[in-house]
């Protein structure tokens, strides 16, 4: 049995991420493959319990370097219950958000030394890296008004401020040229079909 395919979305709030992995979940599916669609922080029943304590409350609740543990330990969680065990048994995995955005959010624009990050992730994440990346791209005011715009509960990171978020989609496109191996940008400007089209050019030419 070979490996699964591994493949992550990435951004700032508002980006349409979300969807967008759904609806790659629902193409690769129709044509035949094994796809499980799963997120972070949460997507195992461990990982999720970890979620409600990080992403609602107030944004001073916790500091970005228990935010950061928080992350890994759902992740840990996470990839053990869930991406581990599918990319084994040859299913791809979509995982809207991953390490990526532990780097960009508590790293990048949260102030944790990037190092730290990193050791965390070769001891958590290891060889299970993603096979493919993709970082949507949006202007920062226009993604968290459109978060703000739909009015969830979990609004703990919407309300870190916009020079937060500028900062976050900075960090996200320097983490696009610090990778080109495996992150491709996404323009997220544009209606869903034609971001959808972008999503799956990029997905084809990586060839997986
Ligand atoms: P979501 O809104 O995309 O579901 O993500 C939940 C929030 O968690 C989002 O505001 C980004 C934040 N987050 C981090 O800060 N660090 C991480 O490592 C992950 C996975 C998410």
């Amino acid at each position: 049995m070979s490996r699964g395919r591994f493949i992550t979305f990435e951004g700032g709030e508002g980006a349409g991420k979300s969807t967008q992995a759904r609806l790659l979940a629902d193409g690769l599916r129709a044509r035949g493959h094994d796809v499980v669609l799963t997120r972070e922080p949460g997507g195992s029943p461990g990982g999720e319990r970890i979620r409600a304590l990080v992403v609602s409350g107030a944004a001073e609740d916790w500091s970005a370097m228990t935010e950061t543990l928080l992350m890994f330990a759902a992740r840990d969680d996470h990839l053990n219950a869930v991406i581990r065990p599918a990319l084994g048994a040859g299913r791809w995995v979509i995982c809207d958000r991953f390490s990526d955005s532990t780097r960009a959010y508590q790293g990048a624009a949260g102030g944790v030394d990037g190092a730290f990050v990193e050791a965390l992730d070769v001891a958590v994440v290891g060889k299970d890296q993603p096979d493919l990346t993709l970082i949507f791209d949006l202007a920062s005011e226009r993604g968290l008004s459109r978060a703000l715009a739909r009015g969830e509960a979990e609004t703990r990171f919407e309300g870190k401020g916009p020079d937060f978020h500028a900062r976050l989609a900075e960090a996200f496109r320097g983490i696009a040229a610090q990778h080109p191996d495996r992150c491709r940008l996404i323009d997220a400007d544009g209606d869903v079909d034609a971001v959808a089209a972008r999503v799956w050019a990029a997905v084809e030419a990586a060839g997986l």
